[in-house]
């Protein structure tokens, strides 16, 4: 294949250079396209933008392809777990059981937060999205944890970040519930620890189940990365200023808060409730996502880049039957969530669109089931997406074609004008 293509601007004829990946993709790399034309490219919501070449990630959405450094998703949500995933996106290596247990030590003696911290806490009102808490709590973790740029304390760092978060995230939930806080025990594993910590209680132990753990594992596995989404976007470009790594997760979990990206766990629930508490028939959802008047949409519902069943939501449907089998629990919105799959896909409208279910459409009732309350939906997403960003952040500081992110524009506003005196304005 030719290592160049042309292109023909006022008559004159451009080579620029080809990139073609391990797995066959194509860019045109067009970085010094300014400085041979004079033109830049414009692409707005970075559609058909590759903004780095990353080893981590890779997906195919016309295919429903996911891989982790190269492993399919579907053998990892099966044999692999969330502590082993970590390793493998950050390391770029599965890891070896001596390694697996070092790490697990090292994120048991990282689990604590300082006990100044609950002053933070206790401060929000009581009506505080968990997102807004967690991600003002990560950019606070820099004044607790200062470090310094070298690669032991980066080290440190990821694996406080790894460990700290699910604490933060149980905490949060226990004191915006007025509840005392449940400190992390060094006999639990990543997921049993998290789960006891949210739900352990003086007057009611929590009792591990170990098909619950799984079904978390499995969760967290399934949104640890997902190559330049929104939020891994986000976390690239912040992080391309060289800002400290807790301010550049903070702008991760910003980002994952809407309800376009992470927050549409949380919207799928509000939607099957609307048909469970009957304001709304499943019919009549499907006829509002379809009509161009009406800004709603389905949420859970749609992709940027699958555009045929997002691998991740048929995993997550099977950990769905299975978790509320085991629990012996009948969701009603699980009813909902199925009918409504249903009749989207047979919609022409869907169809055409290429709108399938994606991982959010089942996660939110799997998380109830769980006994997660809805509004730490997208915090769960976060701990998951946790290890993702901070290999993305890592690959980006280490690549040798590093600059910071800053994109042009092409300016649509008045041209020059004079300024006019009070006096004198209408
Ligand atoms: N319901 C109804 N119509 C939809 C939906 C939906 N969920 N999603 C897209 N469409 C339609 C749009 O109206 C548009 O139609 P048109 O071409 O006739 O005008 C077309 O499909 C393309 O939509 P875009 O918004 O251009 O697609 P984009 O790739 O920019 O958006 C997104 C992807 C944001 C995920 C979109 O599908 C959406 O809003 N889905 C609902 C929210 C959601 O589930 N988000 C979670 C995504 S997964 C994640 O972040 C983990």
């Amino acid at each position: 294949m030719s290592e160049h293509v042309e292109i023909v601007i006022e008559g004159k004829t451009y080579q620029l250079p080809v990139v073609v990946g391990t797995e066959g993709e194509k860019a045109i790399d067009i970085s010094n396209l300014r400085k041979m034309t004079g033109y830049i490219t414009l692409d707005p919501g970075f559609v058909n933008t590759g903004s780095c070449k990353s080893a981590i990630t890779f997906m195919d959405g016309e295919r429903g392809i996911l891989r982790y450094r190269g492993i399919p998703i579907e053998e990892l949500a099966e044999h692999s777990s969330f502590r082993e995933v970590v390793y493998l996106l950050i390391r770029g290596v599965l890891p070896t059981y001596k390694q697996v247990n070092r790490f697990s030590v090292l994120l048991n003696d990282h689990s604590l937060v300082h006990e100044d911290m609950r002053t933070f806490f206790e401060s929000f009102p009581r009506a505080s999205h968990p997102m807004g808490i967690l991600s003002s709590m990560a950019t606070t973790l820099r004044s607790f944890y200062p470090y310094l740029d070298t690669e032991e304390e980066i080290d440190i760092t990821v694996t406080r970040l790894i460990s700290k978060i699910r604490t933060l995230a149980a905490m949060s939930y226990k004191i915006s519930r007025g509840h005392r806080v449940v400190y992390p025990r060094h006999d639990l594993s990543y997921c049993a620890n998290f789960l006891n910590m949210m739900f352990d209680s003086p007057v009611r132990p929590y009792q591990i189940d170990e098909d619950v753990v799984r079904a978390l594992n499995v969760f967290l596995i399934l949104h640890a990365d997902h190559e330049q989404n929104c939020s891994t976007c986000a976390v690239r470009v912040v992080g391309s200023a060289r800002v400290n790594l807790y301010a550049t997760i903070s702008a991760g979990i910003a980002a994952l808060w809407g309800p376009l990206h992470g927050g549409a766990n949380q919207a799928v629930i509000e939607m099957l409730a609307h048909v469970t508490d009957k304001k709304a028939t499943v019919k009549q959802l499907v006829e509002r996502a379809k009509d161009k008047n009406d800004p709603f949409r389905l949420a859970g519902f749609g992709h940027r880049v699958y555009k045929t069943y997002d691998p991740r939501a048929k995993i997550m449907k099977k950990v769905c039957d299975n978790v509320l089998e085991k629990l012996r629990l009948h969701d009603p919105l699980l009813d909902a969530a199925k009918e409504l799959e249903d009749i989207a896909l047979k919609d022409d409208y869907f169809i055409s669109h290429h709108l399938y279910p994606n991982v959010d459409f089942y996660s939110g009732i799997v998380l109830r089931a769980i006994g997660i309350p809805t509004n730490m939906f997208t915090v769960m997403f976060a701990i998951g997406r946790l290890p993702g960003w901070i290999a993305q952040w890592r690959e980006s500081i280490e690549d040798p074609a590093w600059k910071i992110s800053r994109p042009r524009q092409i300016y649509i506003g008045p041209t020059k004008t004079t300024y006019t005196p009070f006096e004198e304005r209408e």
